[in-house]
């Protein structure tokens, strides 16, 4: 019998768990014997004293061992590989790498969540597009990726059911934003879904949930750690998340400017991202190529219009209608308009991420339903020149009155100055 009160409080004063009783935990809370507001103090207890090595050890493999695990590599014959991101606002990252990198001949399985906090989901992101089926079971999954070389699912009830749970719950408990308890739910998932080398992109900034490149380090450390224990190659890759990624920030807007991006059209700073990714992600797999020839091949496969085609494919093989105009559109456009003239020095991504979920696009409590819809795009972008009455961003509502209130939270969010700020590059640090 569990004793679930007593871990809460052993943790809650800052003392280490055994394996086993973290193992206990996790598998009952998995198995419905520990309820939410239990496992949600024992998170907040995780959030204020944190966790070692060893327990996050312990937890990552709980939670793997929560449910079933593909061997996906095996399966295929061919070496798999996966990328997941920290989680940030507009990023919509994995949905055109995916068909870049399978466009390539490189099969790519993915495991992906959904909205976390003041953060997009890939899951939410997929979900706008009408018929897109996320719940794969495992047989479909494969022949799928076989098939179809592209393969991007949520956490069935079978695969890190204890991930699927824990990840609903840390949403609206104030609960995500730790080192042990991010590397533990992404690194279970990569595990599980069986792909042999991940490509890991840990967003730094105001919008990420690691706010300091130090901060980031850890988390990438962390993850490092946990793949090699489990025998994956890993790359980390540190990415600036000051401000919204690319324009798009809600889901029907991503979908759309993922097909853009696809189309050679995307904004400058995603699409650098995206192709820099990819390349990390060919390099890393079995056609035997570097880094630089991999940024070549993703490039032409978005040139020759086979990245593309390849979405359009994915998309179609889970249920999903590929048009971008079958995707849902807000009834309400609202401009949000520059005050002043002078340059964009930043945009605060927590505040559009914040602004964004209030629009509808993302949940308060764990049960709100999402409008894919709405959202907002921010036209200009940090280091912008911008004239007064000039459009900084759009705001897509289901009403006016959410469009007004969306639109004052971005005007706070966009701070202008006479000068220029100093530029940043997307990819700030690779860790290998
Ligand atoms: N992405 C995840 O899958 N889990 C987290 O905890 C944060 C980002």
């Amino acid at each position: 019998m569990i004793h679930a009160a007593e871990l809460i409080r052993r943790k809650r004063d800052g003392e280490p768990l055994s394996s086993d009783e973290l193992a206990e935990l996790v598998l009952a809370y998995a198995r419905g014997d520990v309820p939410d507001y239990q496992m949600a103090a024992f998170c907040m207890a995780v959030y204020f004293r944190g966790l070692n090595g060893n327990e996050t050890f312990a937890l990552t493999d709980a939670m793997i061992r929560s449910g079933e695990t593909i061997e996906l590599g095996a399966a295929l014959g061919r070496k798999v590989v996966d990328k997941h991101s920290t989680g940030g606002v507009g990023d919509k990252t994995s949905l055109a790498v995916g068909p870049i990198v399978a466009a390539c001949q490189v099969p790519f399985g993915k495991m992906s969540g959904r909205g976390l906090g003041h953060t997009g989901g890939t899951l939410d992101k997929l979900e706008s597009i009408p018929g897109f089926r996320v719940e794969l079971t495992t047989d479909e999954f494969l022949q799928q990726v076989r098939e179809v070389g592209l393969a991007i699912i949520g956490q069935s009830a079978n695969l890190v059911p204890a991930d699927k749970l824990l990840y609903g719950l840390r949403d609206v408990t104030a609960t995500v934003d730790n080192v042990s308890l991010i590397a533990a739910s992404i690194m279970s998932k990569k595990i599980a879904a069986g792909a042999d080398a991940i490509v890991l992109d840990v967003k730094v900034g105001d919008g990420a949930f690691m706010k300091t490149v130090e901060d980031a380090r850890e988390l990438a450390g962390m993850m490092l750690e946990l793949g090699r224990h489990a025998g994956r190659e890993v790359v980390c890759v540190l990415t600036d998340m000051d401000q919204p990624l690319g324009y798009a920030v809600g889901n029907a807007l991503e979908i759309r400017e993922t097909i853009a991006t696809l189309k050679g059209e995307g904004p400058p700073d995603f699409t650098e991202l995206v192709l820099g990714a990819s390349a990390h992600l060919l390099a890393l797999s079995d056609l035997g190529i570097d880094e630089e020839e991999g940024r070549d091949r993703a490039a032409a496969a978005v040139q020759d219009g086979t990245a593309l085609a390849t979405y359009e494919r994915w998309i179609a093989a889970q249920g999903g209608d590929p048009r971008e105009a079958a995707l849902p559109m807000a009834p309400e456009v609202r401009q949000v308009l520059a005050p002043t003239k002078g340059f964009v020095r930043s945009i605060g991504a927590t505040a559009v991420g914040m602004a964004a979920l209030r629009l509808g696009a993302g949940r308060q409590t764990k049960d709100d339903a999402i409008d894919h819809a709405v959202g907002i795009r921010c036209l200009m972008k940090r280091g912008d020149a911008v004239a007064a009455g000039e459009v900084l961003a759009e705001v897509h509502a289901c009403d006016d009155e959410s469009a007004k209130q969306a639109e004052a939270e971005v005007l706070v969010a966009y701070e202008l100055a006479d000068e220029a700020p100093a530029a940043r590059p997307i990819v700030l640090e690779t860790i290998a």
